[in-house]
Formats: C-alpha cells, structure tokens, sequence
C-alpha cells in the first residue's frame, strides 16, 4: 500500500485498530433530518470525540469551519430523494477531483446489492476505486437498504460487504445484526463499521449494539442519528467513544453517559 494511502487510512482508522466516525450526510436525500437542520451547529461539540466526519461537499462547504482538524469522509453519491420514486438509482454526484479539492481523506458511496439499480451502483463503487485508488485516496462503500429495514440480517449483509470488498472498497459500513454478525465480519477482508440506523428508543440499547459488534469484529461504527438526535449527544458520543476506543461494557458507557448528561 502506498505512503498516501496508508496516511489517509491511518488519521480514520486509529492506532488501537478502531474508529468512530461521525456521518452527518442524511440530508443528501432526507432534506434538513430532525436535529440536522443546521449541521454545523449540530457537530461543533461533537467535533472533540469523533475520529472522522462524513458528509456531501455541499454541507463541508457551507456549513464547517475549515479550520476543523478532523478528517473528512465526502459522501459523493446520490442524486435521488426520500419522496422520489427509487433510492437504489444513485449516480456519483461528486469528482474525485473535488474530493481532493476539499482535502477529503476518503470518500463515501453507497451500493444497494438486489436492488433495481443493483449494477448501477456497483459499477459507481469500481469506477470511484479505479480512480480513487490512483490518488491513494480511501473509498468507504455504505451497503445501503433504504426504506426496507428488515434487509438487515446476516446472510444478506454478508453478501453486501464480500461484494464491496470485492470490488475494492477499503472500509465497508453495514448494520449491525443480533444474529450471525460475525459472518459478516468474518466474510469480509476489509474493515467493517456500523452504522445506528434511526433513532432507538434507549441509551443502553445503542451501547449494546455497538459493543456486541466490536466483540464480533467491526472496528467501530459510522453512527449518526442515535449520536445527535439524542436529547444528550455529547454524553452519547463520549459513551460510545469509549466502548470504541476504551473497551468499554455497555454498563460503563451508560454510567459515563449518566455522569456526563447530569453534568457530573
Ligand atoms: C444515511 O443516510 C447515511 O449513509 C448515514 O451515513 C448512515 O446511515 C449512518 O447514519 P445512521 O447511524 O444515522 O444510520
């Protein structure tokens, strides 16, 4: 692996192995999500406890100081809408020569394996590693289900993040399943995160999925909604950041999310 791509590799993906990135890219076709109408003011105080952010060229443009030392994950995919009639019909929105413009240290795309855009979006993740590759810049594939939730189980999931690899992804964001995850993880030769999904009802519930994938092998997640749709998401991040980073149990994470939400 070459010097560039192993340094863009190694500022997302920390020295202990793990990463928590922090994906603020819903509104690329969910519009202005709840809690994300202002996505700068949303991700400043989060901003200290994430390893990453991943987010459209539009809202790093307009919305983040450019004096933010994190590194970017520029989703560069989409062209469809939550209200449109197909979300697998997703085209790459974004040049790589943009990528670079904007100093991304990786960028993002999305594939919906056994959709009707299946091939589509699989040739968007070759054509972006093809080039990508040459720069030495990271492609993160996000197998995606959109509107159909219940995709999310082993077999399926497994299949989504051998074929990203496959096809040169260099990290695979998934969900997490309760059961065969592993398989998931196992199947896949490159480094997998979760991501949260919408928001769940308790705390303890997101340290629990977070922390069971860890132990079954993803190296950390790519969560959003169940950080900053929390009535307390600093708290949240800090919990989750130190499952991640800190071995935490989902006990541990609930007292420091108690203690840092009580102000303690
Ligand atoms: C979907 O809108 C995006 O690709 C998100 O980056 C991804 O789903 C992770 O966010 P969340 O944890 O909110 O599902």
């Amino acid at each position: 692996m070459d010097w560039g791509m192993k340094n863009r590799l190694s500022r997302l993906i920390q020295r202990d192995g793990r990463a928590l990135f922090l994906p603020i890219d819903h509104g690329y076709f969910q519009g202005p999500v709840h809690r994300l109408e202002q996505p700068g003011k949303t991700v400043e105080p989060l901003l200290p406890y994430a390893d990453a952010i991943m987010l459209t060229r539009g809202i790093l443009r307009s919305c983040i100081d450019p004096f933010i030392q994190k590194p970017v994950i520029l989703r560069v995919s989409g062209g469809t809408s939550i209200i449109g009639e197909d979300l697998s019909n997703e085209e790459v929105t974004t040049s790589v020569k943009e990528a670079i413009r904007l100093n991304a240290s990786a960028v993002s795309t999305s594939i919906y394996v056994g959709s009707r855009y299946e091939h589509q979006t699989l040739m968007n993740l070759s054509n972006l590693v093809n080039e990508c590759e040459e720069y030495g810049i990271p492609v993160m594939a996000v197998t995606a289900v959109g509107r159909e939730l219940e995709k999310r189980e082993a077999r399926y999931l497994a299949l989504c993040c051998r074929i990203a690899a496959e096809l040169g992804a260099r990290v695979v964001k998934t969900y997490y399943c309760e059961k065969g995850f592993e398989k998931v993880v196992n199947g896949c030769p490159v480094p997998v995160v979760i991501a949260g999904g919408p928001k769940v009802e308790s705390e303890l519930e997101v340290f629990n999925f977070v922390y069971e994938a860890i132990q079954k092998g993803a190296i950390g997640v790519n969560l959003g909604r169940n950080i900053w749709q929390s009535d307390y998401p600093v708290a949240m991040i800090k919990a989750i950041r130190a499952i991640i980073h800190e071995d935490a149990t989902p006990k541990e994470a609930h007292q420091i999310f108690s203690d840092v939400k009580s102000g303690r």
